[in-house]
């Protein structure tokens, strides 16, 4: 019997399991980042920051029921210096995801700078994809978006990945591929909570959270038919060479396995981490392994992208 293995390789940069933490839950603070290397996550993403350091806005502006979550936190971070200072003191052998999310081209210019210095960066998770900050999300705007990563890839020259927003269409899809496929790209993430909904609470008849009139990011169980599809459309039209790191609506080793089935490489938790805490990932990666062990695969490349279609009549 062959050993069951459930690491992946992105690039190069080895996760002892292909689970990890999504950027942005529980991944802020010096407390809560010391709780993510002592964990079974397979690496460990920041919570996505700027240049200084942001209070966010105003609570309640996070909110979960049975079947996902909503929130418009607005970018609460301890500001890029922090990142960078805590990431150079650490002392962890899980490859570190800094998340940034500069307001501006500028500003993340000015971030990517500083970070170019960090000896400990697995890679970049560049996020174009915050619902909750500013008019519009830039991966959006196709024009935009193609002069703008042709300045972050020119000036930036070291490992760095796209974290993506959900889309809903076959020739936007395509597009946004097109797109991408002309840079270094080391990753893409698919998907960012998907923007714009709104919960309500039905006694009080109110919306469920404070900012942006009660418009937040919706992530969890509910948007995993979203995610497995971005993901199983970005694997058919991102060149071959770009790893794709699934998000949204894990909750159990079932979940893993249908986002590495449509072409995932790893998986980032997000909404099941905050509800559960730290032990979801002993628990994701147990269930992970007995449903390889059970289905006979004794790793992620023995099944990675294959999902089957029904034959065409
Ligand atoms: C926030 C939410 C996101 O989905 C994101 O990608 C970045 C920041 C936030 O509101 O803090």
């Amino acid at each position: 019997m062959k050993e069951i293995d459930i690491s992946s390789n992105i690039k190069g940069i080895q996760l002892s399991s292909c689970i990890m933490n999504a950027s942005g839950v529980l991944c802020q603070t010096k407390s809560e980042l010391k709780n993510l290397m002592k964990s079974s996550s397979g690496g460990i993403v920041t919570k996505s920051c700027t240049i200084k350091s942001r209070v966010g806005n105003l609570e309640p502006r996070y909110f979960e029921w049975k079947t996902g979550s909503i929130n418009s936190m607005g970018l609460p971070n301890l500001g890029i210096d922090f990142y960078l200072n805590f990431l150079e003191k650490s002392n962890t052998d899980k490859p570190l995801f800094l998340s940034i999310s500069g307001l501006s081209l500028e500003e993340n210019y000015l971030i990517l700078q500083k970070s170019s210095f960090s000896s400990k960066l697995s890679a970049i998770e560049l996020n174009l994809s915050c619902p909750n900050i500013g008019e519009n999300i830039l991966c959006y705007d196709f024009h935009k978006i193609s002069d703008y990563l042709d300045k972050i890839f020119h000036i930036y020259k070291k490992p760095l990945g796209i974290k993506l927003p959900p889309f809903f269409e076959d020739s936007h899809f395509r597009k946004m591929a097109s797109i991408l496929n002309k840079y270094p790209l080391f990753f893409v993430t698919c998907i960012n909570s998907l923007p714009n909904g709104i919960v309500i609470d039905i006694h009080k008849e109110t919306v469920v959270i404070k900012p942006n009139q009660g418009f937040g990011g919706i992530g969890g169980k509910m948007i995993k038919p979203f995610s497995l599809a971005n993901i199983r459309k970005f694997y058919t039209y991102l060149r071959k060479d770009i790893p794709i790191i699934g998000c949204g609506g894990i909750s159990s080793g079932k979940d893993v396995f249908e986002h590495i089935l449509c072409g995932a490489s790893a998986v980032q938790v997000g909404t099941k981490f905050m509800n559960e805490g730290i032990s979801v990932f002993d628990r994701l990666n147990q269930e992970f392994f007995n449903l390889l062990k059970k289905k006979k695969y004794s790793s992620v490349n023995d099944f990675k992208g294959k999902l089957k279609n029904f034959n065409k009549i």
